[in-house]
Order: structure tokens, then sequence, then C-alpha cells
């Protein structure tokens, strides 16, 4: 096995040689370099193309003779099927929602027949085996909602920032109903029916306590098409500029025509942007020192780092304890005669077999990541025992 890698790793660097010459110095298609083949009368190395050097210039950037061609061997073009099942949109306004309908109930069972394992009981995203998916949902959408401004800063300082999950954090719910059908259960997607599609969005409704229209989403709810539609979520207003509608565009332009909307409170020309000599006297910089780093950061953030260790003189002893003796303390164990039979050939040759390795067993460096010179150390006191 050992002395199998090691040809391989041989074989490898030569073609990358023979590669290196053929693109970089020879650049002549005709010549065949070492190791290659020949493709209708092209070299090649590994499959791969040797480009023809052109005004000086080679490389599959430069000159691509396969640009054109479209010669790939793998893949295939979908057909139009294959491309209408994923250009598929679900809109807040309801273009692209089929009609169906799911209860609550059903949309429980099938969370726990298919997605409780990745995003955990109610959706908490805490599972036992996979924790660390997406949470579904984190409580009361409309009381977490209102966590969305909150900021880890001043008298909050320590306090909770925005608790985000799907029903205090997303404006829409087409974008959840899209997103089940097209990109979940994860490992099979594209697998849910339109009505398993609606139900598991009751469920997912139900554990953020959703209210559609003065109506619960309890556990007897019925989710269809018409339901759907007049589904509000806390936070649909909770993203500016609001890029949804016919008057969009101009949201977006109002939006960035206002230099405080995008941190610009502290400009010298007030709210307007601006070039140069933008920050004002008043603007509070935080410099980073070199001794300190920056103070009144909580926790202090230093610039100061700790240096490894310093491990101390090498030790050959405590490295043939790590390293050797696991084979040494039996047989060539530290001072042991048999060693008489090894230092004949001088001890240049006995340091090289260790570094390289043996057919008799002793691993490449021991199988250690000792240094040569250390390595040597380590044999010398295994010699003398001393
Ligand atoms: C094998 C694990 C796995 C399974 C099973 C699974 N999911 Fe997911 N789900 C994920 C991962 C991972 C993401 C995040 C994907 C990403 O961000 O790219 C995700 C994201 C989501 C999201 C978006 C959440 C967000 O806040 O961004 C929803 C909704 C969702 N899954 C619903 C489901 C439903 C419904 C099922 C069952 C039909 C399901 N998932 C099954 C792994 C899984
Ligand atoms: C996995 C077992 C193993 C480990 C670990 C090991 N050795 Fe060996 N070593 C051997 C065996 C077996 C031989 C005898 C090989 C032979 O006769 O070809 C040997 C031989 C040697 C030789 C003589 C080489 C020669 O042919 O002249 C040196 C030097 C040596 N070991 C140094 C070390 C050092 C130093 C370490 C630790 C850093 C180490 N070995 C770790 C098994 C091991």
């Amino acid at each position: 096995m050992f002395k199998l890698d090691r040809k391989l790793i041989f074989s490898a660097s030569v073609l990358a040689v023979a590669a290196l010459f053929a693109v970089g110095c020879g650049g002549s298609s005709s010549a065949t370099p070492v190791g290659s083949t020949s493709i209708n009368g092209k070299a090649t190395i590994d499959g791969g193309t040797i480009y023809p050097v052109v005004n000086g210039t080679t490389g599959p950037y430069a000159v691509n003779v396969n640009a054109h061609k479209g010669g790939f061997k793998y893949g295939k073009k979908p057909t139009q099927n294959e491309i209408d099942a994923w250009n598929k949109d679900v809109m807040p306004d309801g273009t692209g929602l089929p009609e169906g309908s799911g209860s609550v109930e059903e949309g429980e069972e099938l969370y726990e027949a298919q997605c409780v394992m990745c995003h955990g009981d109610f959706g908490s995203g805490a599972s036992g085996t996979a924790g660390g998916y997406p949470a579904l949902s984190k409580g009361n959408a409309y009381e977490l909602q209102k966590t969305m401004t909150n900021q880890r800063s001043g008298d909050n300082k320590d306090g909770d920032g925005p608790a985000r999950a799907f029903g205090s954090y997303w404006p829409q719910t087409s974008t959840m109903w899209w997103y089940i059908q097209s990109g979940m259960p994860h490992p099979n997607t594209k697998s849910l029916s339109n009505d398993e599609t609606y139900a598991l969005t009751a469920y997912i409704l139900n554990i953020n306590e959703i209210i559609i229209d003065g109506v619960e989403v309890d556990d007897d709810y019925v989710l269809d098409r018409e339901k759907f539609l007049k589904i509000h979520l806390p936070n649909e207003d909770g993203f500016v500029p609001n890029i949804d509608g016919p008057g969009a565009l101009d949201d977006v332009r109002k939006f960035f025509a206002n230099a405080k909307n995008f941190g610009g409170q502290n400009l010298n020309q007030g709210a307007v942007r601006c070039m140069k000599d933008c920050q004002a006297d008043t603007v509070k910089t935080v410099y980073v020192s070199a001794s300190g780093g920056i103070k009144d950061f909580n926790p202090p953030m230093s610039v100061v780092r700790d240096l490894p260790a310093d491990k101390g003189p090498f030790d050959p002893i405590a490295a043939y304890e790590a390293s050797c003796a696991a084979c040494h303390a039996g047989y060539l164990s530290p001072g042991a005669s048999e060693w008489a039979g090894y230092t004949g050939k001088g001890i240049e040759a006995v340091y090289k077999n260790g570094i390289n390795g043996t057919e008799g067993g002793m691993p490449a460096n021991g199988g250690s990541a000792l240094t040569e010179k250390e390595f040597k150390l380590v044999v010398d006191y295994l010699i003398k025992g001393k």
C-alpha cells in the first residue's frame, strides 16, 4: 500500500513537469511530451488540451480552441419540461400559486415524517441529531416581530438581538410555499404535491401562531388558495425600501436619495452625499492602539496576540517516547546491541533509511512530523541509548 502511494505520487509529478513543459515552454502541438497521449493529432495530458501559442500568448483563456465547438462530453441539454418544472415563481399576489388545500393536522404528520429530523420538534431548529438547521418558528410571530429592531448596543448591550424566523421576519408566505415545494425536503426536492405543500405551510403558520383574517391557524385549520391570499405576516412592512409592487422603483429612488437611510447621519453636509471631508468633528473615531486594541469595545478587543508557548529545547527522549517507542521498545531499542548490525554502513545511511523508511517495516520518518534535524537527534539517542 505504502509503496503504491509513492509510485503514484512519482508518476503524477512526472505528468506535472511534462504539462509545464508543453504549455509553458514548448507550446508546439505536434510534440507529444512524456506521459501524454495523442488524440486527433493533438497532444493531450490526462485528456487535457495543449493550447497553441498565438502572438506569443497561450493558455485556456487567451487561446481556447474549444471555446466555440461545444465539444463537452458530459451533461445534456435540459428538456423544456425540465426547465418548466424548475422555472416556477409563486408571487405574493397569487401569481403562480396553484389551487389546492391542506390542513394543519395533515401538515404536522408530513412534518413529523419528512422534516423533523432536520428542523427539530415544532420547527425549533434544535433536533438532537441535526441541530443547526434553520428554525421554522421561534414562537409567537407577533411578539417576536417586535424584536426585529433590537440592537445589541446602549442599554441592550448584552441583551437579545432580533429573533428571526419565518413568522417574525419573512414579509410574505408565498416565499414559504415556493421554497417548500422547490427545495424541501432537502434530499428529495420536488416530491411534494400542491395539497401537501398547503398542509405543510398551514402547519408552519400554526407553529408561528399566525392569525389569518381574524382566525387563528389552530390544529383544525384547513388552508386553501383563497385563505392563503388573505395572509398578512406581521413583518410585511419591515423591509425598507419596499421593493414590491407598482411603486417599487420610486420607493427605491426615494430611499437612496436620503443619505440618512444608509448610515449618513454623521455626514458634514447633513443628509447630502459627499466625496470629501464627510465626517463631522463630532463623529467618534475609534483607533486601534498597538498596545491596547480597541478599548471602548465590550469585551475589549486586543491586538496583542499570545505567541505559542516556547516549547524549550528539543528533547530526543520525549520524542522517542512519543513517536518511536511503540515499535522500538522491543527491537532496536535505545542502546541495544542490535544497532551494530545497522551502523556498519555508516551513520548517514542509517539516517537516510530512517527518513525514507525501509521495506523491513520502518515507516518513513517513523511516521512522525519530526524535522530532519530532530529525527537525527532521536536516531543518535536510539543508537547510543543516552
Ligand atoms: C436533510 C435535512 C432537511 C430536511 C429533511 C428538510 N430540510 Fe428544510 N432546510 C434544510 C436546510 C439545510 C435548510 C437551509 C438551506 C439554505 O439555507 O440553503 C432548510 C431550509 C428550509 C426552509 C427555509 C427556512 C429559512 O428560514 O430560511 C424551510 C421553510 C424548510 N427548510 C422547510 C422544510 C420542510 C417543510 C421540510 C419537510 C418537507 C424540510 N424543510 C425538510 C434541511 C432540511
Ligand atoms: C511502526 C513501527 C516503527 C516506528 C513507529 C518507528 N520505527 Fe524505526 N524501525 C522499525 C523497524 C521494524 C525497523 C527495522 C527495519 C529494517 O530492518 O528494515 C526500524 C528501523 C529503524 C532505523 C534503522 C534504519 C536502517 O535500516 O538503517 C532507524 C534509524 C529507525 N528505525 C529510527 C526510528 C525513529 C527515530 C523512530 C521514531 C521517530 C522510529 N524509528 C519509529 C519500526 C518502527
